[in-house]
């Protein structure tokens, strides 16, 4: 008699932060986002930035005319707040149901950011009718001051200007993207309860530190924005994942650069995890003794915050194995590496 491998089941996972890019780039890391989730918010820093309702229709019908025959994959869209967003755009866009939530890159904060924001008083109006109908606003939680120290821009950050924006939009629904941080866990914590704050976290995040980047030489594979920190900080995130506690849920950051935008003198920031994202997950939960816990995080937490009805479908996953694809062919000479490339994962999707 042989064993069955262990097996859980739970309800389809979403997304809450996901680059797809576009043309060749989108078609070719679509399918695997499809094939695991339910929906995706889908980041909107393209070049140029999706910054109205009409761009985002343009992307939005993109985005459904490259999804695989028969797929139920809802992708969510976001648009790219400038000093110059139009309040009103913004509302209808969110009324006709073509606007999710909004995000703001500080400007030049990282990659296809030079639009960002960059005088908070010229985003008020914005983000006043924001908190009035309920729509969430997305946060790239790094100050861009290039005197602070790239390890310290989230902890700053947190320190000096989510405290004002938060101050001034007391309504606001805020999620912190990409946590990195202990300041980051504990400022979510802090304002989870009130339920305007919540933060998405990656599955890279939960399984690498600073060091991991130059682990015998530079890995370029594993740069990415916010850049990974300490070991303490990658601990901290890991407990709070694994908690449960409903402010705290997924978001790869999956951010596909072709290989040679990374492997270069001066490497594109990004980390691509959707070709196995519920997997890589599902490892650090398994790691943590917290299996029971993933579906709050993969499933639950992010629906209720953003007032969403949970997925209808369910996945499986088990504890057979995988071996991560060792490149994403894009076409056109151009691949993608993604992270944990060629080497093995605990659990799969069947
Ligand atoms: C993202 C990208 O490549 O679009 N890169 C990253 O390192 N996360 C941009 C971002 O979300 O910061
Ligand atoms: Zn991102």
């Amino acid at each position: 008699m042989t064993d069955q491998p262990q097996r859980i089941t739970l309800r389809r996972p979403d997304d809450w932060h996901l680059h797809l890019r576009t043309g060749a780039m989108l078609k070719a890391v679509l399918p695997h986002s499809a094939a695991q989730l339910g929906r995706a918010i889908v980041m909107p820093n393209l070049a140029p930035p999706v910054v109205d309702t009409a761009r985002a229709e343009i992307y939005r019908d993109e985005i459904l005319a490259a999804l695989p025959a028969g797929s139920h994959f809802r992708p969510l869209m976001t648009a790219y707040l400038t000093d110059g967003t139009d309040a009103d755009d913004i509302e209808a866009g969110h009324a006709k149901g073509v606007f999710t939530a909004v995000k703001l890159y500080p400007a030049h904060a990282t990659t296809n950011s030079a639009h960002g924001v960059t005088d908070f008083d010229k985003v008020a109006p914005v983000l006043d009718r924001m908190a009035k109908i309920g729509m969430p606003l997305l946060v790239h939680g790094e100050v861009t001051d290039q005197s602070v120290d790239i390890f310290d821009r989230e902890a700053v950050f947190i320190d000096t200007v989510l405290p004002k924006l938060m101050g001034r939009h007391p309504d606001l629904k805020i999620v912190l993207e990409h946590i990195t941080t202990e300041e980051g866990v504990a400022v979510v914590r802090q304002h989870g309860p009130g339920g305007k704050l919540a933060a998405t976290i990656t599955a890279h995040h939960l399984m690498i530190n600073r060091s991991s980047i130059f682990v015998g030489g530079i890995r370029p594979h594993l740069y990415c924005l916010p850049i990974a920190k300490r070991e303490k900080h990658r601990l901290a995130l890991r407990a709070a994942a694994t908690s449960g506690e409903p402010w705290f849920f997924f978001g790869t950051d999956s951010a596909p650069h072709p290989i040679g935008a990374k492997e270069s003198a001066c490497g594109c920031a990004g980390i691509y995890t959707a070709a196995t994202a519920v997997e890589l997950y599902a490892q650090v939960f398994d790691e943590e003794g917290a299996l029971d816990k993933l579906e709050a995080f993969a499933s639950l937490n992010g629906p209720a915050f953003y007032g969403l009805p949970v997925n209808e479908s369910f996945i499986t996953l088990e504890k057979s194995g995988l071996i991560v694809p060792d490149v994403l062919d894009v076409g056109g000479n151009i691949a993608v590496l993604p992270f944990r490339s060629g080497e093995r994962l605990d659990w799969r999707l069947v």
